[in-house]
């Protein structure tokens, strides 16, 4: 298939837009973030990418602690506006109903119903380009009890939404777990998914009908 190419940009998609708390359980904000991801599995590390300018980066950097919020379609709304609106002069809990629960080990707050939370402290900040980067420990991780199952966390039941170039988007059904290709139904999968591509890519045959002649009925 034919390509084409365009500036050099940042289309990585999808993206988790998540909601980020900052501050101490009295004095705490919330900002979006798309900039972010995981460093390490073992000791579990992650970063997020906030702008000098941004009213979060103040807080982030006295208090050297974040907890990440995963969003969800319910909280769409709140996502967006946490992310157009400055804490410098709304506050964003307040204005959006919406609760903070104390988090385990870090001193800002939870979202009351963020499927998942993960609670960061900082170990390094780097500066690049237009973002500083905070690279964080994952000290603890809760999770809304309406997405278990015994003791199992159930991401089909979390309702995630992802964020791709300035577009929300709800995720759609699961399709496979990790390392499927690898088992019986993956290769099943994957040959019923090649005959579906087959078949897109087979061009029809023209329609023929029956071309009336110009009196309009039949001789
Ligand atoms: C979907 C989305 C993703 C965003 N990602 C980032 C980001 O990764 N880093 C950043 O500094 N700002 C990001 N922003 C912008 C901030 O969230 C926004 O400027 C916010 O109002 C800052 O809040 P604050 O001034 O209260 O800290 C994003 C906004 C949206 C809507």
């Amino acid at each position: 298939m034919a390509r084409r190419s365009f500036k050099a940009g940042t289309l990585l998609a999808p993206l988790p837009a998540v909601m980020v708390t900052v501050g101490d359980m009295e004095n705490s904000n919330i900002i979006t973030i798309g900039w972010t991801g995981i460093l390490s599995s073992d000791p579990p590390r992650t970063y997020i990418s906030v702008r000098p300018t941004r009213h979060s980066h103040k807080l982030l950097s006295e208090r050297g602690e974040f907890v990440i919020n995963l969003t969800s379609e319910r909280l769409a709304y709140e996502t967006d506006y946490s992310g157009i609106y400055t804490g410098a002069k709304v506050d964003k809990f307040e204005k959006l109903g919406l609760r903070k629960i104390p988090s385990e080990k870090v001193a800002p707050p939870t979202i009351d119903g963020a499927p998942i939370a993960l609670e960061c402290r900082v170990f390094e900040v780097l500066h690049y380009g237009t973002h500083d980067v905070f690279l964080a420990d994952i000290v603890n991780v809760s999770c809304d009890e309406s997405i278990l199952s015994g003791d199992k966390i159930c991401f089909d039941k979390a309702g995630l939404m992802a964020y791709a170039h300035g577009e929300y988007f709800a995720l759609g059904k699961k399709i496979g777990r990790f390392g499927f290709s690898a088992s019986k139904e993956g290769k099943k999968k994957r040959r019923s998914s090649a005959r579906a591509s087959e078949m897109k890519s087979t061009p029809k045959k023209p329609r023929t009908t029956p071309r009336k002649n110009q009196s309009g009925g039949r001789k």
